[in-house]
């Protein structure tokens, strides 16, 4: 076995895993690596027993198990909270995907590409307005996601800066205890919205769960709080990481850029190469319940398994010259949406923004660059979603 690393490092450069990961890919499929609070925990590196790992029902998704990993200090102080789909197992989570199965699928995610590409196109048209020059996060980035999420959802736009704000604390907060004021707030602003929509009915998904699973008993306020919360913060903060990354990415690769530019149909296939390159979800985080015999190592019972899903996805045996960006691999079977029962529920919608927003950004703004020395433009540290911090761009 190598030696043991420290899990989760900041990354060196935005797009690559952590120059500290070298030693996880060379000891693949299953190694250790040590927890901010001196655990030690197995990680998964390899592709093919991440895959049978994510689908095996003995690997729990319960936060509140004994053995459960926390990676961050934050992580754990929200640990004994009820966190619906991600935080639970089968049966209860079967349950609960069912409810919201038929609000993302391809079809339904297909009607929003209209919604999504206005939304776009009238963000540009802004940064136009007022440019050159922008700061791509706040001006584009994070924008999109959100005003899609919040009309599918029916949550009030108008609300975005409270419920961003609160996200980053919650994902990012510098202490414990501003983590935990973050979390109450969003489910207080959530039951309040939900409590509002029993007697004042909108089109959105919340609507729709409130009149069909919550005035039927089949939920309650709790269930509802906690599925609103995860749909609402995975729904933007994900994609807004991912379309800021990307661009920092592809404007650090201009031949890739060029090519897309000169074929426009190459761009569902670019961004699915994006997601496995840029795996900004790094981290996914189970625990054993039985004993599992796996890539010549025994995961024994309360085990504390955590997936890199930077390192799975450069996994040699399955993507070729995995370092190299390359639109024509075929990459859609990397785990950057993970696998499994909790594999990302939102993957058609942000599939659709991704592609909207990335291939209208470059089609409207030829000229796209980085104002500032790529070097100095900050990013986020390696114990949340990956991304850009800010993006400061002209054209
Ligand atoms: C590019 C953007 C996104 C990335 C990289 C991403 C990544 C992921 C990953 C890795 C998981 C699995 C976590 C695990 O197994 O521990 C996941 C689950 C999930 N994602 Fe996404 N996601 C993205 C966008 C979205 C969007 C737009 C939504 C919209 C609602 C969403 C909602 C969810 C939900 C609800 C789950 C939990 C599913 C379950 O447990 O059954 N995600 N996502």
């Amino acid at each position: 076995m190598s030696e043991t690393v420290a899990f989760p490092q900041d990354r060196t450069c935005p797009y690559h895993p952590p120059a500290a990961y070298a030693p996880l890919r060379t000891s693949r499929p299953l190694s250790r690596v040590t927890l901010f609070d001196g655990r030690s925990v197995w990680i998964v590196t390899g592709h093919a027993e991440a895959r049978a790992l994510l689908a095996d029902g003995r690997l729990s998704a319960d936060r509140r198990n004994a053995g459960f990993p926390a990676i961050t200090p934050r992580f754990k102080a929200l640990q004994d909270r009820r966190t619906a789909l991600l935080g639970v197992d089968d049966p209860v989570h079967n349950v609960q995907r069912r409810m919201l199965i038929p609000s993302f699928t391809l079809k339904r995610t297909a009607a929003l590409r209209p919604r999504i590409q206005e939304t776009v196109d009238g963000l540009i048209d802004d940064m136009v307005a007022r440019g050159p020059g922008a700061e791509l996060v706040s001006a584009f980035a994070l924008p999109v996601p959100s005003v899609v999420i919040c009309s599918l959802l029916g949550v009030p736009y108008e609300d975005h800066e409270f419920f961003e704000g609160q996200s980053r604390r919650l994902l990012r907060g510098p202490d414990v205890t501003d983590v935990e004021d973050a979390r109450a707030r969003i489910d207080a602003y959530l039951a309040e919205l939900i409590e509002r929509k029993r007697t004042d009915r909108g089109e959105g998904l919340l609507d729709e769960l409130v009149e069909r699973h919550l005035e039927t008993g089949r939920t309650d306020v709790d269930e509802l709080v906690s599925l609103a919360a995860i749909l609402l913060i995975a729904g933007h903060e994900t994609t807004a990481n991912m379309i800021s990354l990307a661009t920092f990415t592809l404007l650090r690769h201009p031949e890739q850029l060029a090519e897309l530019r000169d074929d426009p149909s190459l761009i569902s296939a670019a961004v699915e190469e994006l997601m496995r390159f840029l795996s900004i979800a790094d981290g996914m985080l189970r625990v054993a319940t039985e004993d599992i015999e796996i890539g010549g190592v025994t995961v024994r019972a309360d085990d504390g398994v955590v997936f890199s899903t930077s390192v799975i996805n450069r996994d040699e045996a399955v993507f070729a010259g995995p370092d190299a960006l390359d639109w024509h691999r075929p990459a859609r079977h990397h785990v950057a949406f993970g696998f499994g029962i909790h594999q990302c529920l939102g993957q058609n919608l942000a599939r659709a923004e991704m592609e909207i927003a990335l291939g209208t950004l470059f089609a409207r703004l030829p000229g796209l660059r980085l104002a500032a020395e790529p070097d100095l433009i900050p990013f986020k540290p390696g114990d949340t979603i990956q991304g850009m911090v800010e993006l400061p761009v002209t054209w």
